[in-house]
């Protein structure tokens, strides 16, 4: 009888327990969804963001949840030079971010500015370069949900000749080259290649301003007065010596190069800070603009590069690029399709 009694007491006590524990265990995974929603909900706020309806929205709280999750788990490893950070695509997919946010034409990419390299026996060349401190590089910009890096790219080189020409810093008009380049490889929002957009800018005999001609972030009709409204003209362009991460050096000691690299990874989406070591591959999708070089502090040396995702993206827009990598292409395949406007 009292064997009978323990059996059911410790029956009963095993089996409050196993309750608590489950009960518990639930708690604290509803905890952690809670939590999760209010952070999306925070997020949201903070971004501006809403949703057409209830479907979309747990749609995109799902995707949001995975990115949070998956940014946490790199964060943790602690390995890594970079960090991520929950920035303004955490609730884009990989896949919708790929296919809104970069636009350099894909392979084969045809090379069309003058294969001569104006920079090819320079030998004194600074231990480190960063051409926004030499006034040379307007404020960051963002293309929105159009694929024309490479005007953006484009612009940003063409810029800065500029200025180290004549000393005057323009903001330069990418939906020019948005409108008005088309018919050749250059489709606007569809994509483009920085080599031909700097041959339209000798074509047109020049490239408007950012304030006579603003950017709009979707293609339009080609506005022709504006357009031959030029503030700003370069003579031609030159390709940097195809996988030499020594040749882009000496071109990015000279001026801000333009340069396309493959930005469809999920640590690109989300990078903050640090020297970016990838993990990327070499399928070029964006283009970019090379404005400095240098070495961080536990040595890595990097590539400054500036992005048109924005300030908020990565470090107040910029990414810093590991350089001098054993692969030849250069990290994410920097070096592989590298050109410059000339004066
Ligand atoms: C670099 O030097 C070589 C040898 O003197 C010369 O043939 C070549 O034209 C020079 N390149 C440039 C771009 O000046």
């Amino acid at each position: 009888m009292a064997s009978i009694m323990r059996t059911a007491t410790i029956f009963v006590l095993s089996a409050l327990l196993l309750l608590q524990v489950c009960s518990y265990l639930a708690m604290s995974r509803s905890l952690q969804e809670e939590s999760m929603v209010a952070r999306h909900e925070q997020w949201m706020a903070q971004h501006g963001r809403s949703y057409k309806d209830d479907v979309e929205k747990a749609k995109r709280y799902n995707v949001f949840k995975n990115n949070v999750e998956y940014i946490d788990s790199v964060n943790n490893a602690g390995v890594r030079t970079y960090k991520l950070s929950v920035n303004k695509f955490a609730d884009l997919t990989n896949e919708d971010f790929r296919s809104t946010r970069n636009g350099f034409k894909q392979a084969p990419f045809p090379r069309s500015c003058k294969a001569t390299f104006m920079y090819e026996n320079v030998s004194a060349i600074p231990t480190s370069m960063d051409w926004r401190s030499k006034g040379a590089v307007t404020p960051i910009k963002d293309q929105g949900q159009c694929g024309c890096c490479w005007a953006f790219s484009t612009v940003a080189a063409t810029e800065g000749i500029n200025q180290l020409t004549t000393g005057k810093l323009v903001s330069l008009s990418e939906q020019e080259l948005v409108d008005c380049d088309t018919g050749g490889e250059d489709q606007g929002c569809g994509g483009g290649l920085m080599d031909y957009g700097f041959n339209f800018i000798v074509k047109n005999h020049g490239l408007t301003t950012e304030s006579n001609y603003p950017y709009q972030g979707v293609d339009a009709t080609c506005n022709t007065k504006k357009a031959s409204n030029d503030a700003v003209t370069i003579s031609g362009c030159e390709d940097v010596p195809v996988n030499s991460e020594s040749g882009l050096l000496k071109a990015v000691a000279g001026q801000p190069v333009s340069v396309a690299i493959d930005a469809s990874g999920q640590d690109f989406q989300f990078y903050s800070s640090g020297v970016f070591t990838g993990s990327c591959g070499t399928e070029l999708d964006h283009g970019v603009t090379a404005v400095g070089y240098g070495t961080a502090d536990d040595g890595t040396k990097y590539w400054l590069v500036k992005n048109s995702w924005g300030a908020t993206w990565g470090e107040k827009g910029y990414i810093r690029m590991q350089r001098d990598v054993t692969a030849k292409e250069g990290i994410c395949g920097i070096a592989m399709y590298a050109s410059y406007p000339t004066a």
